[in-house]
């Protein structure tokens, strides 16, 4: 995540899997996020320890109102949508697959309906995984599409991350009149 500089000028963050907060606790440090300037909001079904300026939400995100629950903890547009989100595993492989792909794939629309223009959205996929669409879906709404194999993941781990930089910004959205 270093070398895409994507934290560099973070303000407004949105932390999507958030338990038991790694990254919420660095997407605070970033923004200078405060409980009395909250810049980051998380949400998580799993419960978290407080983290001083992350408002923390124990939902699912699936809910239909959890977005709006968000983006009212935020307080603003975010600059950043992140999600580590991971179905739990149920040990049948394309089934976990499936399950997380549909996360990934949520998250995305979520961050194409919420984030800032030139924002940046990172999401957590498998190894080959990311569906046709869903790549279509983001590189026509980012100008950048990358996947990226985290320096802490083991070797034979099969876990990915798609990262999708500078939002175009809802004029040119086509999230809604993509073919099906
Ligand atoms: C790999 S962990 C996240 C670790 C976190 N990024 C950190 O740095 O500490 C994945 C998390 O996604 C959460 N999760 C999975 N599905 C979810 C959903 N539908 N709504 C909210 N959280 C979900 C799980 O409860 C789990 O805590």
């Amino acid at each position: 995540m270093k070398k895409h500089h994507i934290l560099k000028d973070a303000r407004w963050i949105i932390d999507l899997g958030a338990a038991p907060g790694g990254w919420s606790q660095i997407a605070a440090r970033v923004t200078d996020s405060t409980n009395e300037s909250i810049r980051v909001a998380a949400i998580d079904f799993l419960e978290m320890d407080a983290i001083p300026g992350v408002r923390f939400l124990q939902m699912d995100f699936l809910d239909d109102d959890a977005p709006a629950k968000l983006l009212e903890a935020l307080g603003g547009a975010p600059d950043i949508v992140m999600s580590d989100m991971a179905a739990p595993t149920t040990g049948h492989q394309r089934t976990d697959h499936l399950r997380t792909m549909h996360l990934c794939e949520v998250a995305a629309h979520f961050a194409i309906d919420v984030l800032a223009e030139g924002g940046h959205f990172l999401a957590k996929t498998f190894q080959g995984g990311t569906e046709r669409e869903l790549l279509n879906l983001l590189k026509h709404n980012f100008r950048q599409v990358v996947h990226m194999k985290p320096g802490a993941s083991r070797a034979e781990s099969v876990e990915m991350f798609i990262l999708a930089k500078g939002f175009k910004g809802r004029k040119s959205s086509v999230a809604d009149s993509e073919p099906g």
